[in-house]
């Protein structure tokens, strides 16, 4: 059996998230967040004392993380060892240190098969970084979302705020144009829109109309 595949791209808070979990709602598809994957080997990495931009002490390191994914009611629970992190995975260090581990091509490789794999097993919305040009390059649909970063920085504000963890605006962009600039710059797998993904920018759009704009590009590629 073929299982429907959408690739959501774009940068760090431009909506992949809570659109990609209302498509999953909307279509019954379980919701793949790529982003936890790099965020448990950035956590892992802090916690194990080992600097996330040296490449060599994290590259040694791979065979120790035992990172998993499970779904529950279609919701992804991010796992190290039997440990649920999908909580402590949220902090800024953990951002910025799945930013910097990302860059490495042996921690790109120890999650590509986790990601095929669960792709090619359910009908899933993923979102991340390399969706559309890399891991699963013949998705039926492709879509890189994009936004301002003040924008973004606005949204990421919010959510930080309700999550309990209010932060600066300056530094939440401040954050945002690092990332950005580390995703797009490195020199594997970088953040960049696939030829035939369809470009969605959301800096004008509420939720909604977000929304209804993304099913809208879905429902003219899945029957
Ligand atoms: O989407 P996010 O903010 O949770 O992602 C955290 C970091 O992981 C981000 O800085 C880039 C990296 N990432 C990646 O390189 N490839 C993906 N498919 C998903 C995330």
């Amino acid at each position: 059996m073929a299982f429907v595949n959408i690739a959501i791209d774009g940068p760090a808070g431009a909506g992949k998230s809570s659109l990609s979990k209302a498509v999953s709602a909307a279509l019954g598809y379980i919701y793949v967040d790529t982003g936890a994957l790099y965020r448990a080997v950035g956590l892992f990495m802090l916690r194990s004392g080992i600097d996330p931009k040296d490449a060599d002490a994290v590259c040694a390191s791979l065979g120790g993380v035992r990172v998993t994914l499970r779904f529950v009611d279609g919701q992804q629970r991010v796992f190290l060892a039997d440990e649920d992190v999908s909580d402590a995975i949220r902090t800024p260090e953990a951002s910025m240190a799945a930013s910097d581990v990302s860059a490495f091509p042996p921690v790109r490789d120890f999650l590509f098969s986790l990601q095929r794999d669960i792709a090619a097993a359910n009908n899933c919305i993923m979102d991340g970084r390399d969706i559309g040009t890399v891991v699963l390059p013949d998705a039926q649909v492709k879509v890189f979302l994009t936004a301002s970063a003040e924008t973004r920085a606005e949204r990421r504000c919010k959510e930080l705020a309700e999550k309990g963890m209010p932060t600066p605006f300056e530094d939440v962009l401040a954050d945002i144009v690092q990332r950005d600039y580390n995703d797009s710059h490195r020199a594997i797998a970088p953040l960049r829109q696939a030829d035939d993904a369809v470009l969605l920018d959301t800096s004008d759009l509420d939720f909604d109309a977000a929304l209804a704009a993304l099913m809208d590009i879905i429902k003219e590629r899945v029957q």
